[in-house]
């Protein structure tokens, strides 16, 4: 039997798409969600696609008791954490909301895990700690910073747990610095499904090919990038799922902290993404170019050689099968 893995948020749009994969490679698998953001009905769906069962508790991070009670419970080897507030303009709005929810609720876990002997995590952080600074491609030894609390949170949670590992070298820390998650899973039956009007490109071009939205306004045409839109590093879910368990493969077996994009390398615009999405749905969507979005910088793309060289993991998926998969989930569950 494989190791038991505790995925903390794995009722969202990442996590789910991990405990699929960890289901499907035979690891035993743990959920706790407190469903701030996402729905039970996901619960069931991750048993749908896998045939497979796994253990879920309803529980806030925050609840040290709560946690704890989790590993008594089960035999934890590893966590992959990614419970957590992730909306910047809403983290700007509520700071000590952010910073106390996920700040505390990492102290949390780490406590919990600390107190069971589990000394092995891969976590959720993201490009944005590369803050504006840095030139592209952003690549892992570069200095790190933030220009909102949500990814200053993603900053001080880094550098917990490398003081954790400083502290006690048998941990194993991985921490994963998404680029632009999107797509959904082959079935159509987890994607991403954000509460009210989305703040991201994929899910908002969504409610507009399902007639929910007017049009996407698009932030700004005077970038110097091709098209003079803002580029990212979009990565399709399941390659993000893909990484983290060759992730969770390294934690178990290597002591040591380690930062690792997982990205595709490439960079695409806001116009190279909405023509994409107009493929896959069959129409053409309605736009109009807007003042540029506070915060936002030009282009983000991921040097991705280390995720080669310490997972042998690279993206598979390109834009157009990303949008495929991401539309096949909206026109079914928007
Ligand atoms: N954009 C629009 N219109 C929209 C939404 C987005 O034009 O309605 C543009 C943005 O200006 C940007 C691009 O689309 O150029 C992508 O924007 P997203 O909001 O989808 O993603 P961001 O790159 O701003 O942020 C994402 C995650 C953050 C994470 C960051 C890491 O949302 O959590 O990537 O770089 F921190």
């Amino acid at each position: 039997m494989k190791e038991t893995i505790l995925v903390t948020g794995g009722a969202g749009f990442i996590g789910s798409h991990t405990a699929v994969e960890l289901l499907d490679s035979g690891y035993s698998v743990v959920i706790v969600d407190n469903f701030s953001n996402s729905k039970p009905e996901v619960l069931d769906k991750i048993r749908q696609i896998t045939g497979k069962d796994f253990k879920f508790y309803e529980e806030d991070l925050l609840n040290l008791d709560g946690i704890s009670k989790i590993f008594d419970e089960n035999k934890i080897d590893a966590v992959i954490h990614f419970a957590g507030l992730k909306a910047v303009g809403e983290s700007v709005e509520k700071p000590v909301e952010y910073y106390h929810n996920n700040i505390t609720g990492s102290l949390m876990l780490i406590k919990a895990m600390k107190k069971h002997g589990c000394k092995k995590i891969v976590f959720s952080s993201s490009a944005t700690v590369y803050g504006v600074n840095n030139p592209v491609p952003f690549v892992e030894d570069m200095p790190t910073s933030a220009t909102n609390p949500y990814g200053y949170t993603k900053v001080m949670i880094e550098q917990i747990l490398r003081d954790v590992y400083v502290s006690d070298n048998e941990w194993s820390v991985s921490l994963l610095r998404y680029f632009n998650p999107i797509g959904a899973h082959k079935s159509g039956l987890i994607g991403e499904d954000p509460n009210g009007i989305p703040n991201n490109l994929l899910p908002y071009i969504g409610k507009v090919a399902v007639g929910q939205l007017p049009q996407l306004n698009v932030f700004g045409d005077d970038y110097v990038t091709p098209d003079g839109t803002g580029v990212r590093d979009y990565i399709h879910v399941c390659d993000l799922a893909s990484g983290h368990l060759c992730a969770l493969k390294y934690v178990l077996e290597h002591n040591g902290v380690e930062a690792v994009n997982l990205g595709t390398g490439k960079g695409s615009s806001v116009f190279d993404v909405l023509h994409s999405f107009e493929k896959a749905c069959g129409k053409e969507l309605p736009y109009e170019i807007k003042p540029r979005r506070a915060g936002d910088i030009a282009t983000c793309y991921a040097n991705t050689d280390k995720a080669k060289r310490l997972f042998g993991w690279e993206a598979k998926y390109f834009l157009d099968e990303m949008t495929a998969d991401g539309w096949n989930f909206i026109k079914n569950n928007f």
